[in-house]
């Protein structure tokens, strides 16, 4: 073989070669570049080469060292990422960064909350259909025929059958209830709600609510009180402070709203409360007896109270988020805020 046939062997040998390892890569670098190595040895035999050869095989010498540098180079780089993977060098303890984990929806983990302090007090959840009839949203619950409820601006009403519309509020799952169970009744029912209303930062056209009722021989005023009390201060903490103000509900007599302590010590505080520390949470009263009545209970045995909160505004004071749109967007940078909340 001449020198030309040797250089041209080499660089074929060169090229079908892979170093995979910083190991791999040193001893190719020693075996080709090396001061006993097969590049020398190639230069001494091209001193040797007639003059008239030279050119070409200088020109094929240059080649060669080339390609056994780039070998080693390319060789190195990738041999960085495995090294790094060697199950020698690896540190098998140290955390993995993490697989991006799911979070519950805000409006899920303050139901759950909600529920779970109701139930402690021994109320039950049932729930109950989201298309109902005039009966259960309505009438059954002492609403006038002319009441603005009842309106087509603020009811989704079944196109087919007239009668058949969105329940407006939770409330109708009290009247199925009180239909179908008898007292003593202690029940929590949360759902999904409907309104005819343009969507705002405010307003919503669906949106959730809790409802619940107590009914039994001898329930006052004063249970109800104690029970939103406990409640706020479970949910909200154990030092907050409740007021009721008269209010109006057609199947409550009387009829209350409730609004926590909120506090004045900030300006968002002072904005959220318009100024009064106070904030409202919820409806209430005790059950009107033609409701209990027009569902077969006997109201000169049985009262009860009732009330009704809405999810989304505590979820949002709890949170302070100031948009209501937030809650149905799905937007990943919102919900992702809630990983802690398990
Ligand atoms: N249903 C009422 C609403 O949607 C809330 C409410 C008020 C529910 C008083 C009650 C109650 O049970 O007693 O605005």
């Amino acid at each position: 073989m001449d020198l030309k046939e040797q250089i041209l062997a080499y660089l074929g040998q060169i090229e079908a070669t892979t170093l995979a390892t910083s190991d791999e890569v040193e001893q190719f670098r020693i075996a080709w570049l090396g001061r006993k190595g097969i590049l020398k040895d190639t230069m001494a035999a091209f001193k040797e080469a007639p003059n008239e050869q030279k050119r070409e095989l200088g020109q094929l010498v240059n080649q060669l060292k080339k390609a056994a540098e780039l070998c080693i180079s390319s060789g190195a780089q990738g041999a960085e990422t495995i090294d790094q993977e060697d199950n020698a060098s690896h540190d098998w303890t140290r955390p993995d960064g993490g697989a991006p984990l799911g979070a519950h929806h805000p409006l899920s983990v303050v139901r759950r909350d909600i529920i779970g302090i109701l139930e402690r007090m021994g109320f039950v959840v049932t729930e109950g259909p989201e298309i109902e009839d005039d009966w259960h949203v309505f009438s059954g619950l002492n609403f006038p025929a002319e009441h603005p409820a009842r309106d087509m601006q603020d009811t989704f009403f079944v196109d087919r059958d007239p009668d058949m519309l969105l329940r407006t509020h939770t409330s109708s799952v009290q009247v199925r209830e009180m239909e179908r169970r008898d007292p003593p009744m202690r029940i929590v029912m949360p759902g999904r709600v409907f309104r005819n209303e343009a969507i705002s930062a405010r307003a919503h056209c669906m949106f959730h609510q809790i409802e619940g009722l107590y009914i039994d021989e001898g329930v006052s005023f004063a249970d109800l009180k104690q029970t939103l009390l406990r409640f706020a201060q479970e949910f909200f903490g154990p030092d907050t402070k409740i007021r009721l103000r008269p209010s109006y509900f057609p199947f409550t007599e009387p009829s209350a709203e409730v609004d926590v302590y909120w506090g004045l010590k900030t300006e968002v505080d002072k904005r959220i409360t318009k100024g009064t520390g106070w904030l409202e949470i919820l409806g209430c009263g005790m059950v009107d007896p033609a409701v209990l009545e027009a569902s077969g209970i006997d109201s000169r045995k049985y009262s009860g109270f009732a009330f009704g909160m809405g999810v989304e505004r505590i979820t949002m004071l709890k949170y302070q988020i100031g948009d209501l749109r937030a809650f149905f967007e799905s937007d990943l940078r919102f919900l992702d805020q809630f990983q802690g909340e398990y």
